[in-house]
């Protein structure tokens, strides 16, 4: 049986946005400078996704550890998300860029909370790329939320413990609704996924690159996708199950 011809269809990008620090750091600048830089790859890199068709984008742009960074530095990535989406407003209502989040939402500022909240319905209807910030975000928290709504539901009486299934726990999620990543990225050269979606990211493709995010820029992301594009997803079949399958979106795989 020969291989597909054809390539995987990329729904779904999640990116851990790494190695800001050391970026500034090699350059003798204070940390937030890195994080500045930062945002502005982020505005390039959701650009580029809406050029490349990419219908979701989901970045870890706050994790629930980096809570135990010194104060300042909280406080600036937290200004910075504030500029981020005053500035971004009219670009993603124009590029028709839908903004939702995800994560424990309740240890953000009541400031931050309400600015989420109000892009989020302001973007409600764009239809080309939905932008996921991952914020105030730990996998294994997820889990730990999803676990207890469907528990309610067991007290509740509304379901018996045998009849949980995986749709329970991707109905429970804060990225319900949205498809799995098929592609993951990573920059800085680490290679770890950092307690990211450890449900979702169950069958992505994996990509590492060395270069810091704050030089992470679109011919780097179209060099991650044309790798993506090499890739042959079996999601645990045989090549010669798959080679009928190639193409179908992950819900379906
Ligand atoms: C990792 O670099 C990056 C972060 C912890 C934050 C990412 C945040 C941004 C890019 C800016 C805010 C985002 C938005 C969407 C407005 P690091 O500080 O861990 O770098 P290091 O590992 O080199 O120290």
């Amino acid at each position: 049986m020969t291989m597909p011809k054809s390539n995987p269809i990329l729904h779904h990008l999640a990116i851990i946005m790494d190695g800001n620090g050391r970026w500034a750091e090699e350059r003798g600048l204070p940390r937030v400078a890195g994080h500045q830089q930062g945002v502005r790859t982020v505005v390039e890199i959701v650009d580029e996704c809406v050029r490349q068709k990419i219908s979701c984008l989901t970045l870890f742009a706050f994790s629930s550890e980096n809570w135990g960074r010194p104060q300042s530095e909280v406080e600036t990535l937290m200004a910075l998300l504030l500029e981020f989406l005053a500035a971004q407003r009219q670009r993603m209502l124009g590029d028709g860029v839908s903004l939702r989040v995800i994560g424990d939402r309740s240890r953000l500022s009541a400031e931050v909370q309400v600015a989420l909240q109000k892009a989020e319905e302001e973007t409600a209807a764009g239809s080309r790329l939905t932008l996921v910030l991952a914020l105030s975000y730990g996998g294994r928290d997820e889990l730990v939320r999803a676990s207890r709504k469907i528990a309610q539901r067991v007290a509740d009486g509304e379901l018996e413990p045998d009849a949980i299934g995986p749709a329970d726990f991707e109905s429970s999620l804060d990225t319900a609704g949205l498809p799995d990543p098929d592609l993951l990225i990573r920059t800085s050269g680490e290679l770890r996924i950092s307690n990211f979606l450890l449900w979702q990211l169950a069958y992505a493709e994996l990509y590492f690159v060395d270069a810091y995010w704050p030089d992470f820029g679109p011919p780097e992301l179209r060099a991650a996708l044309d790798s993506y594009r090499q890739r042959r997803r079996r999601f645990g079949l045989t090549a010669e199950q798959t080679a009928e399958g190639e193409g179908l979106s992950n819900s379906a795989s």
